[in-house]
């Protein structure tokens, strides 16, 4: 057991204390247009909205060693010659006093080396398109000490895959241009390109370099720059190959003094017929961003910036904070949980140590998902997301799988036709209402396809999403699953013999039945949401046909995927049934126990509970719930891609943490508090710290995935950061074990406890108003809430009405057996 931090849950940082982590430990910097990737060595890119097009700088990935690229810091002693990168990388010098202090929005990196003391903190300020690098050096000696300090990047020529395939074209390309000590990268300037790369520092630099081969020497990493070795820059200008930038400063620092250097890395655009100066010239035009760099060079614009990221983060927390009398679900649900729901807001699937950033656009379903963890803190913003997505949907209700950020158009290389994208959307406007009371948006116009004149109000795009899956139900009267539905690779209609093909994209085989009972338990809870959201419409019909509806899907599941201890999960091409203990492996899923019992089947008459025990006796270990028994242990070709992964990995049979708040919440629904927070427990970051060098990822934030009990590595966890897991458990903690849930009426407050807790107290705004809530139960038993007391006065049942804006109301709710 080891750990390699710490939590400071004061400051809201984690403490990494050695710079080796098991792997690179990330943070992100900035919040709205420009993006950055830090690990705890510095290491990682930036970007302009979108990872692939707008790249800064480059990364290699999957690098020996790990983690080479970004933001190169290095200190060099002239008197010994010595020189160091003080946050470790690349050069690996032994450092004393390593410290990485991943903070929201920012990271500081400290070290100290022959009595030399650097801290450098990097952030982007709130609504820059800039990355801020402060160093402090401080001279810890007796004596005075002569010191060079160099700040670098390698710039990437803008689309991250061209950059890292193109060379016969980008070889020639690359361009800079010198101007007043700040360097600007200018590839494809002189085209098409209005945009602009640079890095500026806030001293006059004694040298610089541009041409990564200069400031390297030849054959040498950047582990090794002969510029450094040698302490002099040579002033070089990059033609073609690899452009860089490198800034040179030097300082001598009588005893305990201390010069702070300050480094930007930013992003400028200028006016497409205002490029350049003076007009007519190849001159980039500089006007625009002097005064930026004027302005984020200085000390205490630094410092004020600084205290504006950290406010910004402390808004958004605030809007819900606990007091439980677990740290860890206090930890998670008061700081980490919350950042990453927003990181996942802002990058989707795009960019993290896993996903390259050139890949993959927004996912409509996991946009739709995420959107239930930041909706209470970003409530315009979640709007916003929802009518992109709308406005993406297929005229027949379905939806493109993914849009690109840039041109917030459907991805045609994935195309639609995952069955359960549209009902999602659903999930996500019943969330944004109940949050905001802003039904005015089910009548705000929406195009399909991004298609003008298309328009119709969202509630319509909300009823088509409906009609998709009514129009597609395969011959047991369940929703066909086309290419996939959540479980991007359970392909049942694909039938992949081919090396390297796409199983979600491949064509699919005409004329098969298969069907998904996981698309029938997420049309339950749909419907369940679109009828109430009829019925706020006035729009009663529908209502009562989407009741309709429900009732007779709930039926069905009932007749045709039940399997006597579990509920099934799919039939397959030729209708025969997967996950049933008619089959030899892949018996049980996960998925299908999690969304009926959230779409409210068989909580009446014992089912939910058989299902649950079932996943307790044959899905449950100590790091999560596995998402199948028995894993697949060879390729069926009828299957897809769930078969093709190893044992214990990924969709076959890891803990792919996604589904596992769904059982937590299913739990909650059957009354389980003690077994809902153990499972909510088991795949806590911060309650599998201790176990650092198993679980290897961040323990800070969830994982996508951790490696199930058939696999040798089990426990290992594997896709940090963009997951919906952060939305989803933020939603089973907070809103079904506490049980503080927004609803179109009011908030709801229903904990479903442990036994052996006494209570907890929260605070929540909630539409303008703030709810101050103190939950109380005797230990040692379970029990729901039997009264409440809303400013003194008790309330029947549990909802607590809106309050006026502004209002603080305390909220006193009492649990019995
Ligand atoms: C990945 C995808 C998500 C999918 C899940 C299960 O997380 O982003 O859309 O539901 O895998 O396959
Ligand atoms: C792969 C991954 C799966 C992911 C999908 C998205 O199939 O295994 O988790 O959802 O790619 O395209």
């Amino acid at each position: 057991m080891s750990r390699f931090g710490r939590f400071d849950d004061t400051a809201r940082e984690y403490v990494i204390t050695r710079p080796d982590t098991p792997l690179p430990w990330i943070n992100y910097l900035g919040n709205e247009e420009f993006f950055g990737i830090i690990t705890n060595t510095g290491a990682g890119y930036a970007f302009f909205r979108d990872a692939r097009f707008r790249r800064l700088i480059r990364y290699r990935y999957n690098n020996a060693p790990l983690d080479v690229g970004g933001r190169f810091l290095y200190v060099r002693d002239a008197r010994s010659g010595d020189w160091w990168s003080p946050t470790w990388q690349p050069s690996r010098t032994d450092l004393e006093d390593f410290q990485c202090r991943h903070g929201l929005g920012y990271t500081v990196i400290g070290s100290r080396r022959e009595g030399i003391r650097c801290e450098s903190l990097f952030f982007v300020p709130v609504a820059q398109t800039l990355e801020i690098w402060r160093v402090r050096l401080t001279n810890e000696r007796p004596e005075p000490a002569d010191l060079s300090l160099f700040g670098a990047a390698e710039f990437c020529l803008w689309d991250a895959w061209d950059d890292a395939t193109n060379f016969q074209r980008n070889y020639s390309t690359g361009e800079v241009e010198v101007v007043d000590g700040v360097i600007f990268h200018r590839t494809e300037y002189r085209e098409r390109r209005n945009h602009l790369a640079y890095l500026a520092c806030s001293a006059q630099p004694t040298g610089f370099d541009t041409r990564r081969d200069a400031f390297l020497g030849p054959y040498r990493g950047w582990d090794r720059p002969v510029a450094v070795e040698r302490g002099r820059s040579g002033n070089s200008i990059a033609h073609g190959w690899a452009p860089c930038g490198s800034l040179q400063v030097d300082r001598t620092l009588g005893p305990s003094e201390t010069a702070e250097v300050v480094f930007l890395l930013g992003y400028t655009e200028n006016p497409p017929d205002a490029k350049f100066d003076p007009p007519g010239s190849q001159t980039i035009r500089t006007a625009g961003v002097r005064p930026v760099v004027e302005r984020f060079t200085r000390a205490e614009e630094v410092e004020a910036a600084l205290g504006e990221v950290r406010a910004s983060w402390s808004d958004l927390l605030e809007i819900l904070q606990v007091g439980t009398p677990n740290e860890h679900a206090d930890r998670m649900v008061n700081v980490w949980n919350p950042y990453q729901n927003m990181v996942t807001f802002n990058l989707s699937r795009s960019a993290s140590l896993f996903e390259s950033g050139v890949g993959r656009g927004i996912g409509f379903r996991d946009s739709s998902q995420d959107l239930l963890g930041f909706v209470h803190m970003v409530p315009g913003r979640a709007r916003q997301r929802i009518l992109d997505l709308a406005g993406t949907q297929l005229p027949s209700g379905g939806a493109y799988h993914q849009y690109q950020p840039l041109t917030k158009r459907g991805n045609d290389d994935i195309g639609s036709g995952f069955n359960d994208d549209p009902l999602w959307l659903i999930i996500a406007v019943a969330a944004y209402v109940k949050e905001t009371g802003d039904r005015g948006i089910l009548d705000q116009a929406v195009p399909y396809d991004n298609e003008p004149g298309s328009e119709s109000p969202l509630y319509e795009h909300l009823q088509r999403a409906i009609r998709y899956t009514l129009d597609r139900l395969g011959p047991h009267g369940l929703p066909l699953i086309g290419r996939a539905d959540w479980n991007d690779c359970l392909n049942l209609n694909a039938f992949s013999e081919t090396p390297g093909e796409s199983f979600q994209t491949v064509e699919n085989r005409e004329g098969g039945v298969a069907e998904s009972v996981f698309i029938a338990g997420l049309f339950a809870a749909a419907a369940k949401e679109l009828a109430a959201l009829a019925a706020l419409h006035g729009r009663a019909e529908d209502a009562e046909a989407a009741r309709e509806a429900r009732v007779r899907m709930i039926s069905v599941v009932g007749e045709h995927a039940w399997d006597g201890d579990w509920f099934r999960r799919a039939y397959d091409h030729a209708g025969a049934v997967i996950g049933s203990t008619e089959n030899d492996e892949g018996r049980i899923f996960i998925e299908p126990q999690g969304m009926c019992v959230m779409g409210g089947i068989g909580i009446d008459d014992g089912r939910a509970e058989l299902a649950l025990a079932s996943v307790a006796e044959h899905l449950a270990t100590p790091h999560g719930i596995v998402l199948l028994q028995p894993a697949y242990t060879r390729y069926r070709v009828e299957l897809g891609e769930i078969t093709s992964y190893p044992p214990g990995y990924k969709e076959n049979a890891g803990v792919f943490c996604h589904t596992n708040p769904w059982i937590v919440i299913a739990e909650t629904l059957v009354g389980n508090g003690d077994r809902a927070f153990d499972y909510y427990l088991r795949i806590n970051p911060s309650a599998r710290e201790p176990i650092s060098d198993v679980h290897r990822c961040e323990p800070y934030v969830y994982a996508q995935m951790i490696a199930g009990k058939d696999a040798p590595t089990h426990g290992e966890a594997k896709n940090s950061w963009l997951t919906g897991t952060a939305a989803w458990n933020y939603v089973a903690m907070t809103q079904w074990i506490l049980g503080i849930r927004p609803e179109h009426d009011g908030l709801r407050i229903d904990p479903c406890l442990p036994s052996d807790w006494e209570g907890f107290t929260a605070v929540r705004r909630f539409r303008d108003a703030t709810y101050r809530i103190d939950v109380r139960k005797p230990g040692s038993v379970s029990g729901r809430v039997a009264s409440l007391v809303v400013d003194g006065d008790p309330v029947e049942g549990t909802l607590v009405p809106p309050a006026p804006e502004g209002a603080t109301v305390t909220v006193e709710a009492a649990i019995e057996p």
